[in-house]
């Protein structure tokens, strides 16, 4: 059974394979990382699903997977993908990959599931360059205080987390971007999901200064 500090969730990899086009759109993946070129690393890259998605300025695509069912996901649309990608095993509080080496980052849906944001942020600063952009899209908790309330209690009863293969909902993930050091670019706030589901999501860019 899965403990505490794994990344084996084998339900949760089958769910977001099915999921993932529907929590986030194709249109979202394409404008979250239209702009980027040379080399990016992306962070929890999930199936893949947002390799289609980079425009061919982008010379080669670290993505970072913990999971391994998913990670063998990656790997096909890597195979697949018109950008070179290497699908590689690694986690976002330690990426395995060199300081300041990359132009960009992408995160689509991690920072909520990362066990700490503040190591995983300090992390991106550390392998980008100077002026490197940092594109996000995540769900966050609500302004409003009822459902902020809820979130939280999700979250603090354990069971979303658990369903989730370790997603909060109640995370100031906005808040952690600007308090790590990142300088905060052009960004969005949005109601994402089905009716009752519906979560606020952030998305945008910061660059790391
Ligand atoms: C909701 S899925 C999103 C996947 C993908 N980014 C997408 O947009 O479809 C969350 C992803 O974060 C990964 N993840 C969870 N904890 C992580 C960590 N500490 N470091 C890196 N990735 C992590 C999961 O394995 C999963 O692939």
């Amino acid at each position: 059974m899965a403990g505490p500090q794994t990344h084996d969730h084998p339900l949760f990899a089958r769910f977001w394979k099915l999921a993932a086009p529907g929590a986030m759109s194709g249109r979202d993946r394409t404008e979250l990382l239209a702009g980027l070129r040379g080399e990016v690393v992306e962070v929890g890259a999930g199936t893949g699903v947002n390799f289609a998605h980079y425009p061919p300025e982008v010379t080669r695509v670290v993505a970072v997977e913990p999971e391994p069912h998913l990670r063998v996901e990656a790997e096909k649309h890597a195979a697949r993908a018109a950008i070179p990608v290497e699908v590689v095993d690694g986690t976002a509080e330690e990426l395995p990959v060199a300081d300041g080496a990359f132009d960009g980052a992408v995160l689509s849906l991690v920072l909520c599931s990362v066990t700490d944001q503040a190591t995983a942020l300090a992390e991106l600063q550390r392998v980008l360059r100077p002026g490197g952009e940092l594109r996000f899209y995540e769900h966050v908790i609500a302004h409003r205080e009822r459902p902020a309330a809820l979130q939280r209690w999700l979250d603090s009863s354990g069971i979303w987390p658990h369903l989730g293969a370790g997603c909060h909902v109640a995370r100031d993930t906005l808040g952690a971007i600007e308090r790590s050091g990142f300088a905060l670019g052009e960004h969005r706030r949005f109601m994402s999901g089905l009716g009752p589901f519906a979560l606020p999501h952030i998305a945008g860019v910061a660059t790391r200064r």
